[in-house]
Parts: C-alpha cells; structure tokens; sequence
C-alpha cells in the first residue's frame, strides 16, 4: 500500500527516488511519481502509471543538476482512478509546495468544499491534494506551524512528507497512524521512508516515528516537534546489515520465500524449545501462561486471520482454552466485550495493518491485555501490544504471504503447547507433539522437492475458472489459507468451505468443470471427508486430494498431493506448503505477475 521516499543531501536525488521506490513496490501500487526541487528554486515532477520501472524509464533521458532534496511516492488508488492526475506528489496552487500521503484523509470532502469556498481549484480527485493546498492556505511563513495547524485540521490517517521550492534542502512531515522512519548517515544525508528496510545500505541510523510526530529536516539537522526533543537523542536502532532483495536462483520471491520455510521453522524453534530435554522455555511464554487467563480472542485479517483459526484449534485441542478468532476488519466496529480473563492476540506479519492495529487500540482503550503474533520488530502492532512473540520468518518482501503463516501457526503451536502444559495436556502428547516438530524442518525441505510434482497438477487444473477448498477442523483454515493463495496468485475464483458445508448448498455448483481440492490428512474427520468427496464423484465432479503417503484411498481422487503422515498438529505444515506450491505454479502457467499481483498491498495501511 502507498509508499513514501524521500531524500536531501548532496547528491542528485532522482535516481536515489526512484532506486527508493524500487525497494516498496512489494507494498503494493499502482503508479509512481517523484518530485524533487534545486537551489534555484524550481520544482521538477516525474509521475507515471504502473510499475517504477516506468517511471525510470521517463527519468533516463532527464539531465537535471542540482536537484538533492525530493519526495516519491508509489501510490495504491483510493480516491480516484489510476491516472497520473492523481498520482502523488500533489502540488500547491502556488507549485511551492509539493507532498506526498499514505493513508486517508477521511474529512478531505469537508475540508475540500471550505477550500473551494476560499476560490481554490483542484486538478486531482485525491485527498492529498485536498492536504497540500490546505497546508498553502494556513501557510503564514512559518513551516512548522502551518504543518501543526494543519494536523489538528486533517483526520487521519497519514503519514505525510512536503518539500517547499523556497526552502531547497528542507524536508518536512508528520505521521499518525501511518508508518514513517527518518534516516541518517555519516555523510549527512537524510532519507525518509515508510518502511526502515528500503533504508537498508543507505544509513547507519533511523528512528521510526510515533503517532502525533512532526519533523523537520533542514541544512543536515532534523528535528522532531510534538515531544520537542533533538532527533540525536532520540536514535533508536543500528540499521540491520541483512540482505533482502536477493532472488538468488529463484525465478520469483514468492517460490524463494516458500523454500525458506524449513529454516523459518528452525528460527522459530530456537530460543523456545529445548528438542532435547523436551522443555518449552521462553521468559515471554512463561509470562503470559502464568497470568490466569481463561478465555483467548485472535483478532487478526487475510492470512493472518487464518493462522488464527488454526491457533484456535490448537488452544482449544491442546490447552483446552475456549477461543473466538474475529477478523478485524469487522472487530472495531461490533460490541467489543472486553475482560480481564481473556487474552488478546493480534497476528499480523506486518505488525501495520490498520484494522488490526485500530481493533487494538480499542482492546487496550478498555483494559484489554493485548498480546503480539508479529514478524517485523519495532511495528506498530509491536510498539503497541502489552506482549509479543516475534515469528521469526525473515522479511517477508512480495505481496502474497507464505512464510510468514507458516512462522505463524508454528508459534501458536508453540503457544497452545505452553499453555497446554499448564492446564493439563498429558505429557505424553505434548513429548510426542514436541518430537514430531523437530523433524518438521527437515520434513518440509524433503516436500519441496516434490515442486514438479505439484506443477504437473497444477499445470493440468490451470484450464479451469473455479475451485472449491475444502477441510475440516485444523485442515479447514489451511484450505482457507490454499483458497486465498490460489484468488491471490492465479486470479481464479475459489472458495473454502468446511466439507461438511458442502451438502448444505454449495454442493449446487459441483460439475465437471468445478473441481474441487480437498486437504484430508490421516486424523479424526478422515472418513467423513471421504464421504465429501463421494458426494462430489457421484455429481461428476472433479476432486484432488492432498493427502498422507499412508492413505489406503488415493484411488477415489482424479488427482492427489502427497506429503508425509505424521501427527494432525504437524501434518498441516506440509498441506499448507503443498497448497502454496499448487497456487504458485498454476500462476507461473497462466503468466501471473506473482510478486506483484494485481490490485493488491503488502501492508495494508488504511482501514
Ligand atoms: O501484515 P498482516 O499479516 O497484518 O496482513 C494481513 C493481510 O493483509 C495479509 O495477510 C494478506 O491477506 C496477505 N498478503 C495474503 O497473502
């Protein structure tokens, strides 16, 4: 979802824009615009539709000298449609001002209309142009002032960054609900960006700002207004040295991605589990295990949603805590009932999603705990929950999650195991649940090379517009999860249903040309899912298994996937992976943009 960039120095800030952009496509966007201004005080603006690279290939045969402070923008449309008219950066009538926006200015109509009374004129349909040409009109001389006044006006959310012709080398902005960080290196150079990772190699320090921040950035000094404290002293991390955008061999990031999920499980492991005196030992689990609760609500969207329906399943089978699971999109805005009994846990690999974020904050605001699932330390879900576990997967760079749900149903495990032990799960599930998730990283490495396997199916089934996923009990999220996959990458319809659903309506749908995908792994629902796919066979329609080598049934499928049996809360590790290896492939076959899919955002900052 929209990125932010911007730039001052010494040096000429066009290629450093459009090179920062290239690092937050994985957000999400659908066109590009920089905008950069020079000591003589003029204001220089690039804007293309789709991807940077276009914008790039506008900027190649522009010579300009001087230019070392600007702002860019990857935009992901809300208020109007895809054209270079809205595309940021906007400008102020005058063309002094120019800013770039990520967020929603949810009072813009109002603010517009005033606006429109005063005689100004709009050329965009966008709210940040609303943004800047209200800043013009409080302007009295004073930046920072207006940008205060300006900031009581606007109703988030946003994370704002202007540049100002008159001021060349001043970069100025103000962030609430939106991320920003503000970053620096030894050469006195300032970037600022929405996310530290695209600042990775450039500076050796960065400050992520809070809610309610403004700043400044002129002649080499920045200062953050609100708190009013200098931003030396406010440093906060040593940037990582960690390299991310490597493809390696791989021909997408997303395949990259799924084969690392071997080790992302050995990284979430350590630390927590001791394999060999079968112990689970970490001071945040013991914490929140020890605290009495007795109830659990996830609160969670996409993906992350769906390792909270998992985690649920785990909670209650093996701590046997009552747990509701809320998407939410839809939690902000039911009756909250809110208690001191019951554990919040907000799972988000970005840690900014702003429905997961605002359902926290209304958790927090009555007294709720709030407790963290999150894989990108120093977010805002993390700043903000009472506790948290890191997932450890790694940065997860392109649009569709894959690793980040397997870290995440592997620390729910982890979670209900801790909890299981204090609420008496017998000790020898919970050894015999502990001995099988060591050999998971090694057995999720051996799945993977069964990738051609997978493809060949996929390649078979790419023909075909619809799909049914379906499961049961803890196989039921991981057909939600192979269902989201295959919407996201291939752009075909599919929807999971509990296979017991089926009979009771969507059965309807079922003929030769709507195949459906049934995860049926060796435990308790395994005959009745056989009696699914009997309903299904006997109204001509098509099924694909994934299921056990050990399945003494592999004939009933047109066509199966095969992973090795092991126990129910494991064996969903090597379904979800087979599920995302099949959306993968079918995408590669009909020529999807996989890292990139269409209309979609990384992070999902507004609500
Ligand atoms: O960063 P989060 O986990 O909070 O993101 C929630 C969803 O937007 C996300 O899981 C989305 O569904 C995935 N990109 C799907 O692959």
């Amino acid at each position: 979802m929209c990125g932010i960039f911007g730039y001052t120095g010494k040096k000429e800030a066009m290629d450093i824009l459009t090179n920062g952009l290239a690092q937050l496509e994985y957000r999400g966007y659908d066109s590009a615009g920089i905008c950069m201004v020079n000591d003589d005080h003029n204001l220089y603006i690039i804007k293309a539709v789709g991807r940077v690279m276009e914008l790039k290939n506008k900027t190649n045969w522009i010579k300009l000298t001087w230019y070392t402070t600007g702002i860019g923008h990857t935009r992901w449309a809300t208020h109007g449609s895809v054209t270079e008219n809205n595309c940021h950066p906007h400008t102020s009538s005058d063309a002094r001002f120019a800013v770039v926006h990520n967020g929603i200015i949810e009072n813009h109509s109002e603010l517009k209309m005033i606006l429109e009374d005063q005689g100004y004129v709009f050329y965009s349909e966008t709210d940040t142009e609303v943004v800047v040409k209200l800043f013009e009109y409080l302007f009295n001389g004073d930046n920072l002032r207006a940008l205060r006044k300006l900031t009581s006006v606007i109703e988030w959310a946003y994370a704002l960054v202007f540049i100002d012709r008159e001021k060349p080398s001043m970069l100025f902005g103000a962030k609430l609900g939106s991320p920003l960080v503000i970053g620096k290196n030894k050469e006195n150079a300032w970037y600022v960006s929405s996310d530290y990772k695209s600042l990775i190699g450039l500076v050796d320090e960065y400050i992520t700002l809070e809610d309610g921040d403004i700043f400044c950035i002129e002649n080499g000094e920045c200062k953050i207004i609100n708190r009013w404290v200098e931003f030396i002293r406010d440093k906060e991390h040593i940037i990582e040295t960690e390299q991310i955008m490597e493809l390696w061999d791989f021909p997408h990031f997303m395949l990259k991605e799924i084969y690392e999920q071997g080790q992302v499980l050995r990284n979430v492991f350590a630390g927590r589990i001791d394999f060999k005196t079968k112990t689970i030992n970490n001071i945040t689990l013991n914490e929140v295990v020890t605290q009495g609760f007795e109830r659990v609500h996830i609160i969670a969207s996409g993906t992350s949603y769906h390792a909270g329906c998992l985690g649920r399943q785990y909670l209650e089978n093996l701590a046997n805590l009552p747990t509701e699971v809320s998407v939410s999109t839809e939690f902000k805005y039911g009756t909250q009932f809110i208690d001191k009994k019951t554990l919040y846990i907000f799972v988000s690999q970005s840690g900014e999603t702003a429905d997961s974020l605002e359902s926290m904050k209304v958790v927090k605001e009555k007294w709720g705990y709030t407790f963290g699932i999150i894989n990108v330390p120093g977010s805002s879900i993390a700043r903000l929950a009472h506790a948290w576990l890191f997932t450890h997967a790694g940065t997860e760079v392109w649009v569709a999650s894959s690793k980040a749900f397997t870290a995440q149903i592997a620390t729910f495990l982890i979670l209900a195991l801790a909890f299981g032990q204090k609420r008496n799960l017998e000790n020898t599930k919970f050894i015999s649940i502990l001995t099988d998730m060591e050999k998971l990283p090694a057995r999720i490495e051996k799945l993977l090379q069964t990738s051609d396997q997978i493809r060949l199916i996929a390649e078979k089934y790419a023909p075909y517009l619809n799909f049914f996923y379906l499961g049961r009990s803890y196989e039921l999220p991981i057909a939600m999860e192979g269902s989201l996959k295959l919407k996201e990458l291939t752009y075909r319809h599919s929807e999971a249903y509990s296979s017991g659903e089926l009979k009771h309506g969507p059965l309807a749908l079922i003929d030769a040309n709507f195949p459906s995908i049934i995860v049926n792994g060796s435990w308790p629902l395994y005959s009745k899912n056989l009696s699914s796919v009997q309903e299904i066979k006997s109204r001509g329609g098509k099924v694909i298994g994934v299921i056990a080598d050990n399945d003494v049934n592999k004939n009933l499928y047109d066509d199966f996937l095969i992973f090795e049996s092991s126990l129910r809360e494991t064996e969903v590790f090597s379904e979800t992976v087979i599920l995302q290896l099949f959306a993968y492939h079918m995408a590669d076959v009909l020529g999807r943009d996989i890292d990139k899919p269409r209309n979609l955002a990384k992070s999902v900052t507004v609500e």
